[in-house]
Order: structure tokens, then C-alpha cells, then sequence
């Protein structure tokens, strides 16, 4: 890679701040935490602290991507992961389309190995890809020529946002081992919580996971995470508190009464929150359910930092779309 176009170059890094890796991870996709080392979740984070400065500059392009294809394909709906992921592309200055699974010839009847095989006849470099199946992005990693990024697949992961969620952790705390993070909510339907518990863990966080024991998956135990149905025990003296959302379009049946009710036992308040330790971070990867999973006078407080996530998406992506394409180690990769 040409030093003159890396945001190394381009990003001149400010005191204490850390410098863009001369090399790229020695991997072609992005398909989940779980195969990920903690260096190379540390390589990420590191690189998105220097990718963020981009985001300040009056001009916020760097020319790392030129002549890279990315190609956004969403089967799900989203908001913060599409736009985020395209804005990161934009800033790196590759050539960028989305495609909708509303609007593509999947709703005649197209298979996705089909969908996926006649994007890559026009040469794209990576796909990031949204699917309702979990395994969609690995099958899509393993018939696929370009780098497959998920953008949250199922129920399995969703690598991306926990990475941002991590990153917005250590921004503001300045590290992540020896925190308590309680993640509490929707547990049986969240690929966020899959994706968070195994970099958390990993990187040494205290993890307590809460919800009702309808919606709490088995075996999370061994993953060194601590589980708990009582909500004032997860936020009791936690670093940080994560609501996840309700899921409703991946319910099947009841698994509590009503939404008045769920948020009366596990809704997270101003009251509740207070257990916490005082400089408490309330974090969601949203779309909020307001009102059921957390208190909007919560969501908008001072301890809110949801928005700083959103904003912190944009550079963790960046890195990952850079580590990915850009490194000088690429083609080695089997
Ligand atoms: N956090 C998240 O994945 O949000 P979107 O569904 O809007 O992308």
C-alpha cells in the first residue's frame, strides 16, 4: 500500500494518540467475534481511534479505498448499520452501492448464493451484508471471492456493533478489563449480546447478563459471563449498563405478559439506574423501544451515551473496511 494514500499518512496522529498499523488483518472476512484474537480486536480498536480524527476535518474523506468496490447489501431493515457502513466507505473514498432485498430481483424468487454470485460478476472488493439467517455471512464467506463483512446476521452476530460498543467503552473509561458491564434486555434474540459477550469477555470485562428467563439463552455460563433474572442485581455498581431491545418480529409466541409489565420488572429507570456506579455509561445499539426497555428519561440523560455509539460506528467501521482491503498483507490470505 502507498504510504502517501493511508490515513496514516493522512491522519497525522495527535499526542498519545495511536498510530495506523502499517499492515491489514491477515483475514478475508469479517464474520464474527468469536474468530477473532484479541490482538487483532485490539488492532481494530486502535485503528478507529486514528480513523475517527477523519471525522473531524472539515474535508472528512482520505483517499485509503480508492478504486475499492463496496458493495452494501441489506435483506433486513436497518438504519445505524447501513448508513454508518456507507458513510465509513465514503470517508475512505471507495466506489460504494446498496442494495435492499426490496428492491432486488430476491423478491422474484432469486436464491441468495444466485443474488450473491451475479454481484460478484461486476468485481466487488467486499460485500457487507445483512441477512434474517443466521450462518447467512459465513455460507456468504465461503463462496464468495470478496471480503464479506456481517452487518448482522439472525440471531448469530453482529461483530461490527460490538466492536463500536467496545470502543465507546474504552474511549470514555480508557480501558475495559476490570469493568462491570451489564448487558440487560431481549438476551435470546440479540446477536449484539452474542457478539458483545465474546469480546467483553475476552478482553477481560466483568459481564453480568440480565433479562427474564424466558428470553435467556442456555449456556452462557461458559462463557464466564454471570446471569441473573434481577435486574438491580446486574446494575448493581456497573461501569456500564447496556439495554438491549425488544425483539418482537423474532417472537413466536408470549414470553411475557405485556410490554407494561416487562418494563415494570426489567425496563431500565432513573431509580434503577442509581445502583450503578455514579459516572455509569447507558449504552443501546437501538432502535430503541422507548418506554419498554429503557426510560427515555434515561436515553437522553447525561449518562446516555447512545449517540456517541452511533458516532463511533462510522470509525470503527472505517478501520474495519481499511484493515480489511488495505492491508499490506492481504494477499497472502489463503
Ligand atoms: N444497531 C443496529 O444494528 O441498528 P440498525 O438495525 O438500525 O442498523
Amino acid at each position: 500500500m502507498n504510504p502517501e494514500t493511508t490515513p496514516s499518512a493522512a491522519a497525522a496522529p495527535q499526542a498519545g494518540e495511536p498510530r495506523m498499523p502499517a499492515s491489514g488483518l491477515r483475514r478475508k472476512d469479517l464474520v464474527g467475534i468469536a474468530e477473532l484474537t484479541v490482538e487483532e480486536i485490539a488492532l481494530i480498536l486502535d485503528t478507529a481511534a486514528a480513523m475517527k480524527e477523519i471525522s473531524s476535518r472539515p474535508i472528512k474523506k482520505v483517499p485509503a479505498l480508492r478504486g475499492k468496490t463496496v458493495v452494501n447489501l441489506f435483506f433486513e431493515a436497518s438504519t445505524r448499520t447501513r448508513t454508518s457502513f456507507e458513510i465509513a466507505e465514503k470517508r475512505l473514498s471507495a466506489d460504494t452501492l446498496n442494495i435492499a432485498a426490496s428492491t432486488s430481483s430476491v423478491v422474484k424468487g432469486e436464491t441468495l448464493a444466485d443474488t450473491v454470485h451475479n454481484i460478484e460478476a461486476m468485481s466487488p472488493d467486499l460485500l457487507v451484508v445483512r441477512h434474517s439467517s443466521s450462518g447467512a455471512c459465513h455460507f456468504l464467506s465461503r463462496i464468495c471471492r470478496a471480503g464479506v463483512i456481517n452487518a448482522g446476521d439472525g440471531m448469530h452476530e453482529h461483530p461490527t456493533q460490538a466492536l463500536l460498543d467496545a470502543f465507546t467503552i474504552r474511549e470514555r473509561k480508557g480501558r475495559i478489563a476490570g469493568l462491570k458491564v451489564a448487558i440487560c434486555g431481549d438476551l435470546l434474540h440479540s446477536r449484539v449480546l452474542r457478539s458483545n459477550v465474546q469480546l467483553l469477555t475476552r478482553m477481560g470485562a466483568d459481564v453480568w447478563l440480565c433479562g427474564p428467563p424466558t428470553l435467556m439463552p442456555v449456556g452462557f455460563e461458559r462463557t464466564g459471563a454471570h446471569v441473573t433474572s434481577s435486574i438491580d442485581e446486574a446494575v448493581e455498581g456497573a461501569d456500564a449498563v447496556m439495554m438491549l431491545r425488544i425483539q418482537l418480529e423474532r417472537m413466536l409466541g408470549g414470553y411475557f405478559p405485556t410490554l407494561r409489565e416487562y418494563f415494570n420488572v426489567f425496563g431500565m429507570t432513573p431509580a434503577r439506574v442509581r445502583r450503578a456506579r455514579p459516572d455509569v455509561l447507558v449504552m443501546h445499539p437501538g432502535p430503541m423501544n422507548r418506554g419498554v426497555e429503557i426510560d427515555s428519561e434515561l436515553a437522553d440523560g447525561p449518562s446516555s451515551v447512545i449517540l456517541d455509539q452511533v458516532a463511533n460506528g462510522v470509525a470503527v467501521r472505517m478501520a474495519v473496511l481499511y484493515l480489511l482491503s488495505g492491508g499490506a498483507d492481504h494477499e497472502a490470505v489463503a
